[in-house]
């Protein structure tokens, strides 16, 4: 890590307050002239940092730009966080990496897609600064069928982790997506590479996008009347979008350490904002409308069609609507 990476580490750290160039040089190991030079190059790279005489140097509260840094302050776990302005997909991204050998809990966080991808080869409007993408690697030790739990604990810790910084009640619909007052807020893609020979997988990337805030020109009107951000203005973001990630983090490796318990389950089936609702089943070009009617431990989906045959559904091979 650079020096500079390690002074802003230490910034965001105790944000809000004063640490000395002393005790930065020497918990740091370095010079006094070097913190200087890495405190310049901050500035350069647009971190507001207060400079006072014989208190030191302090990064004010109203600094919001994402770094692996900001987010690490509130993470209770040891990840491999980079954040990058835009790229294609983080999804397709990591998954290069992946099969180059990155590690196990590697996240990779952007502020743009330009290659935005969702399920079902759908595209995942990606705007910059407006929204938060970002992918996970895991090298799971799990035989492939068992994967989905990837997908549905990662739901639930989206929702625990957008109400942790907003008023917002967050909604889960089966199975990928999160809802705010009825409408996307979030959506989740889970891609993953199978060892034939082990019958496990190689590696799995989960890939969540989430609208923080509305882009100033508003949605495309593909998605207008469906899609949602938490926040209404962006000042209301502000400070809020590392907490919201780490916390995301934090809630996603608690769960996934401990998987076999299977205890976010529960909350994912109270989260459900589909029971009992009037839903299509697509499945590829065939559409069929049918009553939701419960999703059970293993986070199937069980509806009643309009002839009154029951089924349980798998994620992987439909999705559904909500109708109105
Ligand atoms: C969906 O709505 O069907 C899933 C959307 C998943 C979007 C996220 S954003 C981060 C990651 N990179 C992608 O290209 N897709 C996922």
């Amino acid at each position: 890590m650079s020096i500079k990476d390690e002074v802003l580490r230490e910034l965001e750290s105790h944000k809000g307050n004063f640490v000395s160039g002393g005790e930065l040089a020497t918990s740091l190991g370095v010079s006094r002239n070097a913190i200087w030079k890495a405190i310049k190059n901050l500035e350069k790279n647009g971190y507001m940092i207060e400079a006072i005489p014989n208190k030191g140097y302090c990064l004010t509260s109203n600094n919001d730009i994402l770094s692996a840094q900001s987010i690490e302050r509130y993470l209770n776990y040891h990840l491999n966080i980079h954040v990058c302005k835009s790229v294609s997909s983080t999804n397709t991204v990591l998954k290069e990496k992946a099969s180059q050998g990155a590690l196990h809990g590697t996240v990779l966080i952007a502020e743009e897609q330009t290659l935005g991808r969702g399920r079902m080869g759908k595209k995942f409007y990606s705007p910059s600064g407006t929204g938060i993408y970002l992918s996970i690697l895991l090298r799971p030790d799990i035989p492939a069928d068992e994967s989905l739990f990837l997908t549905t604990s990662a739901a639930v810790a989206t929702a625990r982790a957008i109400e942790d910084v907003s008023d917002k009640k967050a909604e889960i619909k089966w199975v990928n997506d999160i809802y705010i007052r009825g409408k996307k807020v979030c959506g989740i893609l889970t891609e993953a590479s199978f060892n034939i020979e082990s019958g496990k997988l190689d590696y799995a990337i989960v890939g969540i996008g989430i609208n923080v805030c509305f882009p100033a020109e508003g949605f495309p009107p593909d998605i207008d009347n469906i899609a949602t951000a938490i926040f209404d203005k962006s000042s209301d973001s502000i400070n809020k979008r590392s907490l919201l990630i780490a916390n995301l983090l934090n809630y996603f490796m608690e769960y996934y350490n401990d998987f076999e318990s299977k205890k976010y389950v529960d909350e994912y089936i109270r989260r459900s904002m589909i029971i009992g609702k009037e839903i299509t089943v697509l499945n590829g070009a065939q559409s069929a409308d049918a009553i939701a009617v419960e999703i059970d431990n293993a986070c199937r989906l069980k509806v009643k069609f309009n002839d009154g045959t029951e089924k349980w559904l798998n994620s992987g091979e439909v999705s559904i609507k909500v109708n109105k």
